[in-house]
């Protein structure tokens, strides 16, 4: 990254109790908010801010993803979700996430080759799969494979050198398909499947978890298609929870192996990345549309700690882009397939139902990313249980081109927030026969 940004204005602080001011330099980004620069606040005031959850933290500066939660806009280098989920394909935008803009064809061709001649994971690998129960959560595998890799890949652990950031950096993107699938296989009791050259990123991931070594795997171009535009819908999305875990991990300077293996625990929570699998458990729970007005008074009730799973972001408080998108290639896969989930139905009627309730209204509750990507995965044959780690799929693209960001900046310091304290003050050691 560049210089510090300009600061064009500044903000005055003043503490009431004893009259003094500070002034706090404003930066400007390239668009959205203006941020506060708070860091000489410590050393000018004494005082820390606090700000739990961060709803009103910039953790850092970037050039990946912009949200626009207000009019629900989306958009990577400049690039709106829209016109990429329409126009353009995953690889292209890992190419775009990574190096800053989309591949000319050369570039396209040189990156898309590079990826496909790395997606062969070490065969030892394959027996780590072995030391988990075969019903064990296909994340807490992936939590342990990934984070493992950095037993296999000592060439580029070195995260000062450009060419070795870059080679894990490809090295990720191309195997986590592969581990992802592996996972899968190894959950169902079916023998694991070897990348294939000779097809797309998309095709390839679904030939590794749907193929079968008796007989030949026919691709379906729909769902390659609509398994593709998922993957780039759940590319990047700032700083999120998991995108902020893999940015803390890697300013300690640790290898981006386990970054990304933390940013997958991370996402793991059902808060997170792990609401689609909570939102079809949900559906499931509901069952039938008269008990909808039941789950609608549970999600309300304080006492209760039922959320309606899929609904509500931190960020977007008009609709998330990408719910979008994906309810219209819902349509599209179930169509294809000639099936007709009735959790469809069910997930549509819940929408219209919250989206008329003023608790939901005033809190700006709408269906995230989550909400129907969970239908359209069940569509393509995906256990509920897998649908957390296809998320990290998408998602290792973006937080490995976060990591490379942060890296290369001129100032990496490792991340060390403060605190409130509010425990007990000084007292002295009471023996044990003293103590009550
Ligand atoms: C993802 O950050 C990202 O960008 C994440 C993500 C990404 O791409 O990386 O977009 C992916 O994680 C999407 C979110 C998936 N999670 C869910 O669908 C789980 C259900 N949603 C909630 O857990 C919640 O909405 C969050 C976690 C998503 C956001 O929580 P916030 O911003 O901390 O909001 P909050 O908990 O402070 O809620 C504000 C109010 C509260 O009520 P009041 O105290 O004001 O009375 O809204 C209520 C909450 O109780 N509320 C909900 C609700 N979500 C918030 N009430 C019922 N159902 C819900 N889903």
């Amino acid at each position: 990254m560049g210089k510090e940004p300009e600061s064009q204005n500044t903000f005055t602080l003043i503490n009431d109790k004893t009259g003094e001011s500070y002034k706090l330099p404003v930066l400007d980004g390239s668009t959205g908010p203006s941020v506060i620069d708070v860091q000489k606040l410590y050393a000018q005031t004494g005082h820390f801010t606090y700000d739990p959850g961060f709803t009103s933290t910039g953790s850092c500066e970037s050039r990946l993803t912009y949200i626009d939660g207000d009019k629900g806009i989306l958009m990577h280098r400049g690039y709106s979700i829209e016109d990429l989920a329409e126009h353009s394909s995953y690889l292209e935008v890992c190419h775009a996430l990574l190096y800053g803009d989309l591949p000319n064809k050369q570039e396209m061709e040189k990156f898309e080759r590079n990826i496909t001649y790395h997606t062969m994971v070490h065969e030892q690998i394959n027996y780590f799969y072995r030391g988990f129960r075969r019903d064990a959560h296909p994340m807490a595998v992936m939590c342990g494979i990934v984070g493992a890799l950095s037993a296999f890949y000592h060439d580029s652990l070195d995260i000062w050198d450009p060419e070795q950031r870059e080679i894990s950096a490809h090295r990720l993107i191309a195997k986590i398909p592969t581990l992802a699938a592996m996972t899968y296989k190894y959950n169902v009791g079916q023998p694991f499947m070897y990348p294939r050259n000779d097809l797309s990123y998309a095709e390839n991931f679904l030939y590794m978890c749907f193929g079968l070594p008796a007989e030949p795997y026919k691709v379906n171009p729909v769902l390659a298609s609509a398994m593709d535009k998922i993957l780039i819908l759940h590319a990047d999305h700032e700083q999120n929870a998991s995108t902020s875990t893999v940015r803390l991990a890697g300013s300690s300077q640790a290898n981006p192996f386990t970054c990304i293996s933390s940013g997958i625990a991370s996402l793991w929570g059902p808060a997170h990345g792990g609401a689609n699998q909570a939102v079809l458990e949900m559906l499931d729970e509901i069952g039938d549309k008269k008990n909808i007005p039941e789950f609608i008074k549970r999600a309300k009730d304080k006492d209760d700690p039922f959320r309606l799973m899929g609904f509500g972001h931190r960020v977007y408080k008009n609709f998330d882009p990408r719910a979008a998108v994906l309810k219209k290639s819902c349509d599209q896969v179930l169509e294809n397939l000639g099936v007709s989930d009735p959790r469809l139905e069910l997930a549509m009627e819940l929408e219209r139902i919250a989206l008329e309730d003023d608790y939901f209204v005033s809190r700006k509750l709408f269906p995230n990313v989550d909400f129907y990507s969970g239908i359209i995965l069940k569509a393509m044959g995906f256990p509920t249980s897998m649908f957390t780690v296809l998320f990290a799929v998408a998602r290792t693209v973006g937080w490995i081109s976060q990591w490379k960001e942060m890296i290369e900046e001129p100032t990496l310091r490792i991340g060390r927030p403060r605190q409130l304290y509010t425990g007990p003050v000084a007292r002295p050691y009471v023996p044990m026969d003293k103590r009550k």
